[in-house]
């Protein structure tokens, strides 16, 4: 039997959530007035992409998988919202949490929506101004229907203000920090790759823009072997596939090149750490990079982390072998570091917000029953 007073329900399906749910969970589990029960929708399903991650961040097993496993876009947001909806009916939520943008996303946030279930976004109002971007849709999509909003930057504030979005506004700093600010310091992945301090480029590449097309993901490649030190890429299935498809595999497999599977969160934070510079795509590669004081390139077109790229510390290249080549011979160590993303302590920050609604609630509910009973 549980004692708390309120059930909070976070949904979890990709890699990149894993993380924020970790930093969320150790400063939730706390708090004893919250019962958090854990849903993972099955969006990830490699031990590589998923099951490594709740192991080594000591979250404990989700309560629920959906297993939703891999389909178009449409079809993994229908199949988590069917999964969801019979199960937000028994167990009744007093909140549901969603991170940031992926496809479990938003379908966590319509599925709470209709089901009138008070809605928290970690990672809210980020914006990359490009509806063609898939998590783009679903930064929209969430975002219309929560009803508190934890805002990394800055700017994520400003872009809620600009569409009219004011209450329940909370600048938090990205709570992926908060896992970043309590590395192990022992770490043997450099030594089993045989690399050194300052003598490699680290690279991931997975967003759809980049691996649906052959021209970009090559042109990637190419300017990453262009800059001229041994490449470590850590390489999500998706981009094996596409590598196999575009008959692209050739490029980077030759010696001093090293081609990983995805890694876990230390040993890749210890790969970005110790790179002369980090070439991604991904999200959170590039605010990790920030942190730790290493030159991004961004092979993406855009990116909802401006203010990194504002500070010279990450470059906008995009998929384009000749400006990721000029960004890395370029680049010159910038005099600010502002901590622009964050101190590395959303998670608290989160929990008293949420605690404090569900108070607020709580009382609202027993002062309409009194009244009206
Ligand atoms: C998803 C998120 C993206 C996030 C990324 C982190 C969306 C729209 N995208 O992208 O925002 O940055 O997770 O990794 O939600 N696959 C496997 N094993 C798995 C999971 C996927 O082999 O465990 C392969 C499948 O072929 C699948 C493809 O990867 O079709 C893409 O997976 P999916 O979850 O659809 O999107 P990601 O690219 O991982």
């Amino acid at each position: 039997m549980h004692q708390a007073k309120y059930k909070v329900i976070s949904i979890v399906g990709a890699r990149p959530q894993f993380i924020k749910l970790a930093a969320l969970h150790h400063a939730i589990k706390h708090e004893k007035s919250i019962h958090h029960v854990i849903v993972h929708s099955g969006q990830h399903y490699d031990e590589g992409l998923s099951g490594s991650f709740f192991k080594e961040l000591d979250i404990p097993a989700p309560d629920y998988n959906l297993e939703i496993g891999s389909a178009t876009h449409n079809m993994q947001i229908a199949r988590c919202i069917s999964a969801l909806d019979p199960l937000l009916d028994q167990e009744k939520p007093d909140m549901v949490i969603v991170f940031g943008d992926t496809n479990t996303t938003a379908a966590g946030a319509i599925a709470a929506a209709k089901r009138n279930i008070p809605l928290s976004h970690i990672e809210a109002g980020l914006r990359e101004f490009d509806k063609t971007i898939p998590e783009e849709v679903n930064k929209l999509l969430t975002d219309a229907v929560t009803d508190l909003f934890f805002v990394p930057t800055a700017a994520g504030i400003q872009n809620l203000h600009a569409a009219g979005i004011n209450k329940n506004v909370f600048l938090t700093g990205d709570i992926a920090l908060d896992l970043l600010n309590n590395l192990p310091e022992s770490n043997d992945i450099m030594h089993k790759l045989d690399i050194v301090r300052g003598q490699y480029i680290f690279m991931t590449c997975h967003r759809d823009a980049n691996t649906s097309s052959a021209k970009n993901l090559e042109e990637i490649l190419l300017g990453a072997a262009g800059c001229g030190l041994p490449v470590v890429f850590t390489v999500h299935p998706r981009t094996i596939k596409a590598l196999q498809q575009f008959g692209l595999q050739e490029l980077l497999q030759e010696e001093p090149n090293i081609t990983l599977e995805p890694q876990g969160f230390y040993d890749t934070q210890h790969l970005i750490k110790n790179a002369a510079a980090v070439i991604t795509d991904s999200g959170g590669v590039i605010k990790e990079a920030y942190f730790h004081k290493v030159h991004g390139i961004i092979t993406d077109k855009q990116t909802e982390w401006v203010e990194t790229v504002d500070e010279g510390w990450n470059s906008l290249a995009g998929p384009d072998k000749l400006k990721i080549m000029e960004a890395f011979k370029n680049w010159k160590i910038p005099e600010r570091h502002s901590n622009c993303i964050g101190d590395g302590k959303a998670a608290a920050r989160i929990v008293t917000e949420i605690t404090h609604f569900l108070h607020a609630r709580k009382q609202k509910d027993t002062h309409t029953r009194a009244t009206h009973g």
